[in-house]
Formats: C-alpha cells, structure tokens, sequence
C-alpha cells in the first residue's frame, strides 16, 4: 500500500511561492500540490497550468478544497492573518511566509486559531534548517561561551525590493527590520531567550527607488535601524540593519564569561571556548566551516518540516508562536524609534499602529 501523501495549497502565487514553495512541495514525494490562489485571477490560472494544479482567486474556494490538507500562505504580509485563521478554521495545517502578521493583535488571533483548530502551524524562516543557526545555538547550550553577556549584530545589504508593497507600510508593516530583520529576530529570541528592554531609532534615509518599473516616492517604511537590547537574561548588546546601502556585510558576535562566537559574511562560526581548553584568547579560536546547504534546500527543508510534522505527527521545531514573538521583537523597535524612548516587552496589547520613521 502507497504511503499517504499530504494534499497542499498555495495560498499568493508570487515571487516566493514560484522560488520556492511550488518547486518544493512538487519535489516532495510525501506531498503532493493540490491548488494555488491569488486575488490576481490571471495569475492564479498561469501558475496553476504552470504547475499542473487547479487555480482559484478565492483562497476560500482553496480552504473548501477537500483534498487540501495544508497550505502555504504566502500573499503580502498584511494578508497572512485573514488567510491563516481561515485556514486553521478550515481544519488545515499551516506555513506562513514571514512576518506571521503586522500587528501583535493578529498574531495572537493566527496562534489562538490554529491552536483551537489542534493544526500545525509552522513559519518561513528557512534558516531554522541550515548550519549555522543550529551550531550557534547548540555552543550556547552546551555552555561552550559561558554565561552570554553581549552581542553585537549587523546585518545590512541594497535591496532590490521584490515588489513594491514592500515599501508600503499598509502592505509590509515595515522597512528593513520587518523584512529581513525578522530573521534576526527569530534568531535572537531563539538563541538568547526573550529581549526585555529595546531602546532604538530608526531613519528614511533613501526618498524614493524604483521597484519593477514603479517610482515610489514618500517612502513610509525605515531603511535604517539601529537598537540596544537588553535580554531577560542580563545579557545586552546592538542590533544595526539597513538595506538603503551601496554593499553587503554581516557580522553576528556573542561573548560569554567562558568564550566568544564569531560570525562573518561565509566564513563559518568561529569559537573561543574556555571549556574545550582553548589555550590562549588571540591564539584559540577555531573556524568551523559551517557550509550552509543552497537557498532552495534550505526552502525545501521548512516545507519537508511540515509535512513531515503533519504525517508522522511529531512536534514542530518552529512554530507560529515563535513567529509571533518575532514580530514583538520588531515592534517593540519600532515603538522604541517612534517615542524615542526605551520600550519594555511583553508589549502592552493594543498599541496604536506608529507613525512612520522620521524622513532624514
Ligand atoms: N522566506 C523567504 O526567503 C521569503 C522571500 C521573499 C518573500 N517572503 C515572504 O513571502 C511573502 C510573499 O512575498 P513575495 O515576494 O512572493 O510577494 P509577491 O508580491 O511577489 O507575491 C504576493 C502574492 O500574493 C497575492 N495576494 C495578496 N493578497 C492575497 C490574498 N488575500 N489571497 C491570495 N493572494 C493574495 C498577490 O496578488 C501576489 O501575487 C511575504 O510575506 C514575504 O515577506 C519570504
């Protein structure tokens, strides 16, 4: 008898669902691609007759779809929430592209929707599944650096911007920090436990840019943060992100009473350990070559993590909670920028949505 195979939806048939949810789940021999929606009609149709699907613009029709069992939701960040709630309504389990939502309100709804549902829901962050994250995390739990006490982290890079809703904070909830810091924010909060205290500022330093032959101009959304955090564990550090430069470059640094984490652009993690008898703090540092496996596996890896989760009933290792902590991480920077004050989490509920950063 032929193993059982999940049926999957695609919830938003753009540029991420076609990189990497579509090719990914047809690559998956215990999945198998039931239908794709998109509020574009002709879209939905080319993609489904690209992929050899059926196609809806109501992603409500997709969720009536009996053979569904899952779906990725991968329409604009403003759109997830709607879908996902639906979704777990409709009994089916859930990836969610990142940000989980642009407010902490319809997080919480997406979590407390999918928990009631008893689904699995689980987030885009396809970093979870490569090398370095989990190393990084592993030395830190097997106390390799000791108490951590400080981090420093940088993480800036041009964007060429995939479409243009992620410049418009309606669409997006944010600049770079919701876009690509979000990563970092899971990471943090993996790594290093909850952040307490956020103290930042943020800047619109770029005007106006070209995104796929439209000219936004009153840009609403950051391209420059920067933030020092304080964990609950006593542990602080910096957090800087920008996307309106001319070059890439990022470093991840964590020092512990026994140790240091280094991370450069590709060059691994490397460690200075006390407890693996490192002899001399300028002389023992170790390169681990940490060789990431390539984006589209790394992509291939979170859909895998679902399916896998869902047929063999086992526990997620990422969930949609995690999203939404995330998300908190980032609000609360952006709170912080805003008031020009130190903000303290967990958020209060109901905080109004922020006027954006201040135009340089
Ligand atoms: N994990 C990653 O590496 C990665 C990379 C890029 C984008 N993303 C995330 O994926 C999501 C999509 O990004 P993208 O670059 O594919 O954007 P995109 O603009 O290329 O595609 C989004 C699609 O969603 C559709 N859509 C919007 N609302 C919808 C709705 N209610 N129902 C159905 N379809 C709807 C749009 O018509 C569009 O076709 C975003 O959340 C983004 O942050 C993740």
């Amino acid at each position: 008898m032929s193993e059982r195979t999940l049926g999957m939806g695609v919830i938003g048939c753009g540029g991420i669902a076609q990189a990497a949810h579509l090719p990914n789940i047809v690559k998956n021999p215990r999945a198998r691609l039931v239908a794709v929606a998109d509020i574009d009609r002709d879209r939905a149709n080319a993609t489904a007759e690209q992929w050899g699907c059926t196609g809806y613009r109501d992603y409500q029709e997709l969720l009536a779809n009996p053979e569904v069992d899952a779906v990725c939701v991968t329409s604009w960040a403003a759109a997830h929430a709607e879908a996902v709630i639906a979704a777990a309504e409709a009994g089916k389990h859930i990836l969610c592209e990142k940000p989980i939502a642009i407010t902490l309100e319809d997080a919480d709804a997406m979590v407390a929707a999918a928990d009631r549902a008893g689904v699995k829901f689980t987030m885009g962050y396809q970093n979870r599944f490569g090398v370095s994250g989990p190393l990084i995390k592993q030395i830190l739990d097997d106390g390799l650096i000791g108490k951590v006490m400080g981090l420093n982290v940088v993480g800036v890079g041009p964007s060429s911007h995939g479409a243009p809703w992620f410049l418009k904070r309606e669409l997006s909830g944010g600049g770079v920090l919701m876009d690509w810091g979000i990563y970092t924010a899971f990471n943090l909060n993996w790594w290093l436990g909850p952040v307490e205290r956020v103290f930042a500022t943020s800047a619109i330093f770029r005007k106006e840019v070209m995104v796929r032959g439209e000219l936004l101009t009153d840009l609403d959304v950051e391209d420059t943060v920067a933030a020092h955090l304080t964990f609950r564990s006593g542990a602080m550090g910096s957090w800087y992100s920008a996307w309106a430069v001319r070059t890439g470059h990022s470093t991840t640094s964590i020092d512990g009473s026994e140790g240091a984490i280094l991370m450069g652009k590709g060059d691994g993690v490397n460690l200075y350990s006390t407890q693996l008898g490192d002899p001399d703090h300028l002389r023992g540092w170790r390169n681990i070559p940490a060789v990431e496996p390539s984006l589209i596996m790394l992509h291939y890896r979170k859909i895998e993590h679902l399916v896998n989760a869902v047929l063999d009933d086992t526990p997620l290792v990422m969930t949609g909670a995690d999203g939404r902590d995330a998300l908190e991480l980032v609000l609360a920077i952006y709170r912080s920028a805003e008031l020009g004050q130190p903000v303290t989490l967990p958020l209060e509920r109901g905080i109004p949505v922020l006027e954006p950063a201040v135009a340089i």
